[in-house]
């Protein structure tokens, strides 16, 4: 019997049996974002401080000389928990990106090796600093490939973006052995896997430089917002005068000591006391959001792993992934499709990779669209020939299409992963029988 046809009747039989059954749920789970579900007292109150103080502004207050300290607290608590120097807050996590180029002193003539699979915010952020961002595979990680990496290395790289995806850590002993070996530096993007950890060291701690989204879909929040963090005071000096317009103001003098470069052009990317009032509650919860999350995946990971032949997404470090979903690889598109369809059936929805897109598959990266036709990223040689496509990232879309899982929210009590684990354990053998 061909493949397809066995699918078929697999399918027609499993699609059959499960309309006749109970499904393992009454109702569909839902995951929730995670910060905003820990709002309580703390965060009420130090927004209270600020609206009674009258002071929205991180640099002074109503009277015009003392200085608020949301923001700033938020800065010094958020690099202690990163084990990295110093912080910045900035508005975003794409203002964070663009500050790290900054720091990073990436212009045109560059190229900045991004992960074919992350968020439109990497590769948008090399291109507004006029460089050119290179694209490498993905592997079953859904971080970049170190393997693909090196390959993809030129006289003109300067920076490796390692991001931290869905929760996991990307393989960061291989991607800091390739950085080394080609002195190059390393920027790593936590934004989805703030609070999660490799082998032992926050993420952001290890490579050069660091970013953190805090908008609503990641570990914290106040509905916007990010963060700049490193060991490198050079690097920190010129973040802190890339967000604010080229300048440096007491509150961060203090921090780092007197400044030692020059001033240059920067932007406004300035955090306000409120959004600081919120993150100042919410990085104090950190540890208590990551280990909740972190206990519901292995509730599931535990409830699942001797079932025979499941593969998990791949896991650099399994103790450090903060857990915010469990993926599992299938043979292919089809069998991982019927997998979520049936799990739906279950009232247990989930779904592929998610949170980023592919970027060579993007129209306006086909054309190559920067804001002005003559800006530096495509004109150069090196940018007229690069070319775009989903085709040219095989490795990439094969690992997104067999990949499947189940989001989760730290929220989630024992019965709810009890749920989750049984649609699996009913619903994966089923499938896998297809094939
Ligand atoms: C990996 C990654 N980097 C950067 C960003 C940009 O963050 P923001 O939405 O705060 O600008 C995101 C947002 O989803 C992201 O997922």
């Amino acid at each position: 019997m061909s493949w397809t046809r066995r699918l078929f009747m697999a399918a027609t039989s499993a699609a059959a049996v499960s309309a006749a059954e109970t499904p393992v749920r009454s109702t569909p789970l839902r995951p929730r974002h995670f910060g905003p579900l820990y709002y309580d007292q703390t965060e009420w109150g130090f927004l209270k401080e600020v609206f009674d103080a009258r002071a929205p502004f991180r640099f002074w207050g109503l009277d015009g000389r003392t200085a608020p300290d949301k923001v700033s607290t938020f800065e010094q608590e958020f690099a202690a928990f990163m084990h990295t120097k110093c912080a910045l807050a900035v508005t975003s996590g794409t203002a964070a990106l663009q500050v790290a180029m900054a720091a990073l002193e990436i212009g045109p003539g560059d190229e900045v090796i991004v992960p074919a699979w992350t968020w439109h915010s990497c590769f948008n952020a090399v291109v507004m600093a006029g460089a050119l961002p290179v694209l490498a595979e993905i592997d079953t990680s859904f971080n970049l490939d170190p393997a693909d990496v090196e390959k993809r290395i030129t006289p003109r790289t300067k920076v490796i973006m390692a991001v931290h995806l869905q929760g996991n850590p990307a393989r960061m002993d291989e991607l800091l052995a390739i950085a080394r070996k080609h002195k190059l530096k390393v920027l790593e993007d936590v934004s989805q896997a703030v609070g999660a950890s490799y082998k032992g060291r926050p993420l952001g701690s290890m490579g050069d430089i660091a970013i953190a989204s805090l908008q609503v879909n990641k570990t914290i929040s106040a509905g916007e917002g990010g963060a700049v963090y490193t060991n490198d005071p050079v690097m920190y000096e010129r973040a802190v005068r890339f967000h604010d317009v080229g300048t440096i103001r007491a509150v961060h003098e203090k921090a780092m000591g007197k400044a030692q470069g020059p001033s240059f052009i920067g932007v406004n990317y300035r955090m306000n006391e409120f959004t600081g009032a919120v993150l100042l509650g919410q990085i104090r919860k950190l540890p208590r959001v990551a280990s909740d999350i972190r206990a519901a995946s292995r509730r599931v990971y535990d409830g699942i792993r001797d079932l025979p032949g499941i593969e998990f997404r791949g896991l650099p470090d399994p103790a450090g992934e903060l857990g915010s979903g469990v993926y599992i690889g299938f043979s292919g598109k089809p069998q991982r499709d019927r997998f979520l369809e049936l799990m739906r059936a279950e009232n247990v929805p989930g779904g592929g990779p998610s949170g980023s897109v592919i970027l060579p598959a993007q129209e306006h990266i086909i054309a190559k669209r920067a804001p002005h036709p003559k800006w530096p990223t495509w004109n150069s040689p090196e940018g007229k020939a690069v070319r775009y496509g989903a085709e040219l990232f095989p490795k990439t879309v094969a690992v997104l299409e067999r990949f499947g899982g189940v989001p989760l929210d730290p929220k989630y009590s024992e019965s709810d992963t009890r749920d989750i684990v049984a649609a699996i354990r009913k619903v994966y053998p089923r499938v896998k029988a297809m094939s």
